[in-house]
């Protein structure tokens, strides 16, 4: 891996890495801002083919994804309190109870073994394989809105626990309320993972601080969801570090 760019006033990372992008110097350059007390910082992380596609034929990232973007994918989860994650995205990638493994462990020193997935859903509805348990595993939250309506919700607390379920928002999930509910349980590092239609709304509650994006090399035409989708709305971000590896380009963006 090669930093092409690096103008980060906010995490740790040392421009005496250059070059030498071993797990230490990736985990120091997407290493969370300083927090103070109560603070919390949003996260997302997505991958686009060149030509702006969010997935590929199977429908899936999956189909996108490289070597050098597993690897930071799996280090943006360590360093994270909770992985809040749409549930169409949930449902279509399979989403399980997260796992941090090597060579990450070390980054969860002090906190719970693996983070929290967090799934965002109007309707409730937690897809199966979230709920069911999973050994050496972290915590499943439910966050929705009060359209899910009681029913969904008390299977929810049924299944997932009673502490494990919370409703912000009517018609839709109100984000900035139920990332303040997050943030209340400690759970200040924020990862998105998507998908396009929560990652719309988080734009949109003003809410998100940093986009990690990885550029794959890679043309897939068709029609694809972007990493974007839903009504209109605008937030510029400045770009903090650009990474090459093997073509892949990884970039972090935060606000100005
Ligand atoms: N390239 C990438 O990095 C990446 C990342 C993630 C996903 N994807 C791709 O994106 C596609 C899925 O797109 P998608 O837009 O359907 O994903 P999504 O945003 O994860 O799922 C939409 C669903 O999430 C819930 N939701 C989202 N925002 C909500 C809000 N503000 N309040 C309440 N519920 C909310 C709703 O769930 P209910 O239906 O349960 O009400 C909604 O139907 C897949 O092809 C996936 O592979 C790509």
């Amino acid at each position: 891996m090669r930093v092409l760019l690096c103008d980060d006033d906010l995490g740790r990372w040392a421009p005496g890495h250059v070059g030498t992008m071993d797990p230490e110097a990736l985990a120091l350059a997407y290493a969370y801002p300083e927090l103070t007390e109560g603070q919390s910082w949003v996260r997302a992380n997505f991958i686009s083919s060149l030509d702006g596609a969010a997935a590929g034929d199977d429908g899936r990232s999956a189909s996108l994804n490289t070597g050098a973007d597993r690897d930071v994918f799996a280090l943006l989860r360590a360093l994270s309190d909770v992985i809040l994650v749409g549930a169409g995205t949930a449902r279509i990638e399979g989403y399980q109870r997260a796992t941090v493994r090597p060579p990450w462990l070390e980054h969860r020193a002090g906190r719970p073994a693996h983070p929290t997935v967090a799934v965002v859903s109007r309707s409730g509805d937690v897809p199966p394989q979230l709920s069911r348990a999973r050994d050496n595993a972290g915590e499943v939250l439910l966050v929705t809105c009060e359209r899910a309506g009681n029913e969904a919700v008390d299977l929810a607390r049924r299944t997932l626990g009673e502490g494990n379920v919370i409703v912000e928002g009517e018609a839709s999930v109100d984000l900035a309320s139920a990332l303040d509910a997050l943030a209340s349980r400690g759970l200040r590092r924020i990862l998105c993972e998507g998908g396009p239609h929560l990652m719309r709304d988080l734009t949109a509650s003003g809410r998100l601080d940093e986009l990690c994006l990885t550029l794959a090399p890679t043309l897939v035409a068709g029609d694809h969801p972007r990493i974007t989708a839903g009504a209109s709305v605008t937030a510029n971000l400045l770009p903090r570090l650009l990474i090459e590896s093997q073509g892949t380009i990884l970039g972090r963006w935060s606000r100005p």
